[in-house]
């Protein structure tokens, strides 16, 4: 196989397979099943250092806040509290889960562009650190429910910086026709730093922008800086805005195929560290906290997935397709946004390919293929195919559809294994479901 995609752990070991965390891939299958999720904890900790210790070399005050919508269960909020990351959640879901999980309330940042009410009592019940406010309505709800409880909530304004960071279109966020946050070129983020100076129940500690997803280059993250500071300085004259925090938000890419180049995680972080202190020197403007939100780039390639091969359908002259036992269940990117992946016969690594073959999942719906034209070994009954990438929005993004269990996922570290969140049983698929009414 082709050694540049192990990372972390990764390596094929004296029984031509897969290892990963010290653990033969093979034993996984056979005490976990298939399919199942497997993450390399010594790599999730390497890239959630790596953002910090960057932050902390140049001593610039950050918090690197792990955004959990890539994968969220108990053990990743656990971890990511014991490398003393800040956490950010989207949903009442996500805060519930972090709070169970013991997380320090301080370090949880509330994000979504449509917070219920029920949400956001929640959130000011636990007492978390901040919330990134997304809205007028929100705004109003907020600064409602403070004034109530006399209690004074720290934010930060999302706003939308008019920046297109180069990423697949389906998952930009940072264009002026977004869904989400105060706009920054037509003067409703303005009218936000307004309203929210204006309350004595809110603590305007900053803005927050989120330019894209899977970006490779810094460029977007540089012009964004430049059109929020610029909108600051002026505010800072017109309304004694005094901004203590930029958030920058997620985005940082990850290697999937081999094409994917990204940037080393200190780079991403020194060159916005260099554009705010360049741009603050130059407004005149005191030195932010600068905060940071990656998601993907902490757990994307520290997860694996491994599943069984089952059938092959041969379409002569066209293709050959080989079927695994999950799909678009377990990792629906490929068909929702025509991500790529690759992938090995985790049980024989190092066997020469000489077929292709494009990998199908279960589900019935042709647009169910994990990937295209993969060169593979000659398949044999059983083989175990493992999928790089796919610890970012694979799980977290998994389904029920056909009535798929959803696979359970493993943490690996030092040669030890273990189960961190189960599989789904067919008695959990219809725990919820009621009969219908008696005659
Ligand atoms: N902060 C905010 C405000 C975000 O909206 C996101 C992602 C992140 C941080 C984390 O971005 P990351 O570092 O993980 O790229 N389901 C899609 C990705 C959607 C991302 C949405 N927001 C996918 O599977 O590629």
């Amino acid at each position: 196989m082709n050694n540049t995609l192990l990372t972390g752990t990764m390596k094929v070991n004296e029984q031509n397979h897969l290892e990963i965390g010290g653990v033969d891939t093979v034993t996984l299958v056979e005490k976990h099943g298939t399919p199942v999720y497997v993450y390399d904890v010594f790599q999730i900790k390497e890239k959630a250092r790596a953002f910090k210790n960057t932050f902390a070399v140049r001593g610039i005050k950050a918090q690197v806040a792990y955004a959990s919508k890539a994968f969220a269960c108990t053990a990743i909020y656990q971890l990511m509290a014991q490398e003393g990351l800040s956490v950010d959640v989207v949903s009442g879901g996500e805060l519930y889960t972090a709070i169970h999980a013991g997380y320090p309330k301080e370090k949880i940042h509330f994000h979504g562009n449509n917070k219920t009410e029920s949400e956001i009592v929640d959130a000011l019940n636990y007492e978390i650190g901040c919330f990134v406010v997304d809205n007028f309505n929100e705004l109003d709800l907020l600064q409602h429910h403070a004034a109530e409880r006399n209690q004074k909530v720290a934010i930060l304004l999302r706003v939308t910086p008019g920046v297109e960071a180069h990423t697949h279109e389906y998952i930009s966020t940072g264009q002026e026709d977004s869904k989400f946050g105060f706009d920054l070129l037509n003067g409703q983020a303005e009218k936000a730093v307004e309203v929210a100076l204006a309350s004595s129940h809110l603590d305007l500690l900053g803005l927050h922008s989120h330019i894209g997803s899977q970006i490779f280059e810094t460029q977007g993250f540089l012009m964004a800086i430049d059109k929020l500071l610029t909108e600051v300085t002026k505010w800072q004259k017109t309304q004694s805005f005094d901004l203590k925090v930029l958030n920058l938000g997620g985005g940082f890419g990850i290697r999937y195929v081999e094409g994917d180049q990204p940037l080393p995680v200190s780079e991403y972080v020194n060159t916005i560290i260099d554009e705010v202190i360049t741009q603050t020197t130059k407004f005149n403007l005191a030195m932010p906290e600068i905060w940071i939100e990656p998601g993907r780039s902490i757990v994307g390639d520290a997860g694996i997935t491994l599943y069984q091969t089952g059938s092959e359908k041969q379409v002569p002259d066209v293709r050959n397709y080989l079927a695994i036992d999950g799909g678009m269940t377990d990792n629906i990117r490929p068909a929702l946004y025509e991500a790529e992946y690759t992938g090995v016969l985790a049980n024989r690594a190092n066997d020469i390919a000489t077929e292709t073959y494009s990998i199908a999942g279960k589900c019935c719906e042709s647009g169910d293929m994990l990937i295209w034209d993969l060169p593979l070994p000659k398949r044999e009954q059983n083989d175990i195919l493992a999928v790089f990438s796919t610890g970012a929005y694979g799980y977290s993004m998994a389904n029920n559809y056909n009535r798929i269990p959803r696979p359970p996922v493993v943490f690996v570290e030092n040669g030890i294994d273990y189960v961190v969140v189960e599989r789904e049983s067919y008695a959990d698929l219809i725990s919820l479901d009621r009969s219908l009414p008696q005659g």
